[in-house]
């Protein structure tokens, strides 16, 4: 299983003070030495931490894929047409979240994300739709013709010891159906070192995608040595 690093919060530092660093760039690279397979960046509309120039650099200038994450907005969309990242993962965004709160309703949006999903595949991008483990959601990401999903683990992760159960229940089937409907599962959001054993329990997954607490172990660890504490964690509970 791969791990995705999501450098956002290296730049959530640096615009705190406006500063030059700490540089996401720099975070990518360590988490490339460090053993990572990817780097995810969330280019969002109100640039609240990544810039557009941090993507033009960690497109550039470090080793592994870059994921951008992104919503389905036009200026961000014709952004990444431009960039060319290996992947696209669109999520749903809004102005006032700390951080992306759910998954984006496929469904709902099913006629406004098809042109943009058409638009990325046909100039080689791979895409990702962010979505939560559900049936009707999973069919419709397979319909739209992505390869590939990210299940949202936030409410699994964020969840009280008595309801963790019934989210990794939900989790768990989701994968074997995404699984089912050929398309790589990946999933994301909230996974620390303390419930990655839960998460590990979910069929199928092809790669983990985490940022706030790589980002917040390596205040104290260093990046290098967040990296490798999660990679461990993740060998161990893969046993
Ligand atoms: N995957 C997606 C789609 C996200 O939006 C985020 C948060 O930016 C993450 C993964 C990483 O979540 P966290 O920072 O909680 O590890």
């Amino acid at each position: 299983m791969k791990l995705g690093v999501n450098v956002d919060h290296v730049a959530t530092l640096r615009q705190m003070r406006g500063t030059i660093y700490p540089d996401p760039l720099d975070a990518a690279i360590i988490a490339a030495r460090a053993g990572a397979h990817g780097i995810t960046a969330h280019l969002r509309e109100d640039r609240r931490h990544i810039q557009d120039e941090d993507i033009y650099r960690l497109k550039s200038l470090q080793p592994l894929p870059l994921n951008l994450e992104m919503a389905n907005v036009p200026e961000i969309v014709d952004f990444a047409l431009e960039i060319n990242p290996n992947e696209v993962c669109l999520v749903p965004e809004k102005r006032q979240e700390l951080t992306t709160e759910g998954g984006l309703d496929v469904v709902g949006q099913y006629e406004q994300l098809c042109p943009t999903v058409d638009q990325l595949l046909q100039a080689g991008i791979e895409v990702s739709l962010f979505v939560d483990p559900d049936t009707v959601t999973l069919e419709a990401c397979r319909q739209m013709g992505v390869s590939v999903v990210e299940l949202h683990t936030g409410s699994y992760c964020d969840a009280d010891v008595n309801e963790q159960p019934g989210w990794l229940e939900k989790l768990i089937m989701g994968a074997q159906t995404a699984h089912e409907l050929g398309l790589q599962v990946n999933a994301g959001h909230g996974i620390t070192t303390d419930n990655i054993g839960g998460i590990l329990c979910v069929p199928h997954l092809a790669m983990l995608n985490i940022g706030h607490s790589l980002v917040s172990r390596a205040v104290f660890l260093g990046m290098q040595g967040a990296v490798e504490e999660m990679l461990s964690a993740m060998a161990e509970y893969q046993g």
